[in-house]
């Protein structure tokens, strides 16, 4: 069994982005510019987006944190949306998910230049990945695919079970597994909350993608020998043992299920470190106007 160390795969690519930083600025290029919309005071989105600005930091590149409290209104945002849009120095933002509940998350999404949605989540952005046409793909199933990549993971003609079907993870991530070339051309089966007989279906697996966010659901008896799991779970299940009171649960029971396996990601430290990366490669992409 090989770990994949998500940790160590991000560090060396955050490297090989400031290498690239560095030399766009010595050709008297533009610095790469990420803006982050962040809603309120959820602990989870505070810790995530102060991980992407301090990773835009490590890399070189400018970065903007606009912050607006629970009460800002839906028009509020999306004039900011179409300031942020409209701010040549901007290459890209995000707006951090969940909003609050009187925010259409959609009619956000939607506002975004989507040559600027450096999320990947607006629909001209979805659709271009679904034919594979150049995009700005979702930060975790791309993460996923270079992880798959840089570990030279064989996928071609593999069957790949996914284990839920969110937006942002589940379907994208079965897209990217059935495209043509590499990382892909897999038989892609997409299990979800009303799916029967899962555990059958996972003990044909070949790669088992874990999207669900149900900590350990995937049981060492529903995978088969020599199978590839990539766990995509970070629930915070509270624990005694850490200063915070919480630690990230994964999808999988990671001590039953590792042993069985030829690669496995551990949480946290395996896909986890690789979504801003994706970010950051999506920034960069922004700043070079390589999605038009
Ligand atoms: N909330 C959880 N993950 C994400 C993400 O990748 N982007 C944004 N904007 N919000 C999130």
């Amino acid at each position: 069994m090989q770990l994949i160390d998500g940790k160590a795969v991000a560090a060396q690519i955050k490297k090989e982005i400031a290498e690239e930083v560095l030399q766009i600025k010595a050709n008297g290029g533009k610095t790469p510019h990420l803006a982050a919309v962040l809603v309120g005071h959820d602990g989870g989105s505070e810790t995530y987006v102060a991980g992407k600005v301090r990773a835009c930091e490590e890399v070189g590149f400018k970065s903007t944190l606009i912050r607006y409290e629970d009460d800002v209104t839906e028009e509020e945002l999306l004039a900011c949306v179409d300031r942020l849009n409209n701010d040549n120095d901007i290459d890209g933002f995000i707006v951090q998910l969940p909003l609050p509940k009187h925010i259409s998350e959609d009619k956000i999404t939607e506002a975004i230049d989507y040559r600027k949605d450096v999320d990947g989540f607006h629909p001209v952005n979805v659709g271009r990945m679904s034919i594979g046409l150049p995009c700005f793909l979702s930060a975790t199933p791309s993460g996923i695919v270079e992880l798959l990549k840089r570990y030279e993971i064989e996928t071609k003609g593999k069957h790949c079970v996914i284990l839920g079907r969110s937006n942002i993870v589940g379907k994208p991530a079965a897209l990217l597994m059935m495209q043509k070339g590499y990382p892909g051309d897999c038989t892609v089966t997409v299990c979800h909350s009303r799916t029967k007989n899962i555990k059958e279906i996972c003990l044909q697996a070949d790669i088992i993608i874990a999207a669900l966010g149900v900590p350990e659901f995937l049981k060492g008896d529903m995978v088969k020998e020599g199978a590839v799991v990539i766990d995509v779970g970070t629930t915070r299940v509270p624990s005694n043992k850490t200063k915070s009171g919480f630690k990230l649960s994964g999808d999988v029971a990671f001590d039953e299920v590792a042993p069985k396996c030829s690669y496995i990601t551990p949480v946290p430290g395996g896909v986890g470190p690789m979504t801003i990366v994706s970010l950051l490669k999506n920034t960069l992409l922004a700043g070079k106007k390589a999605v038009n």
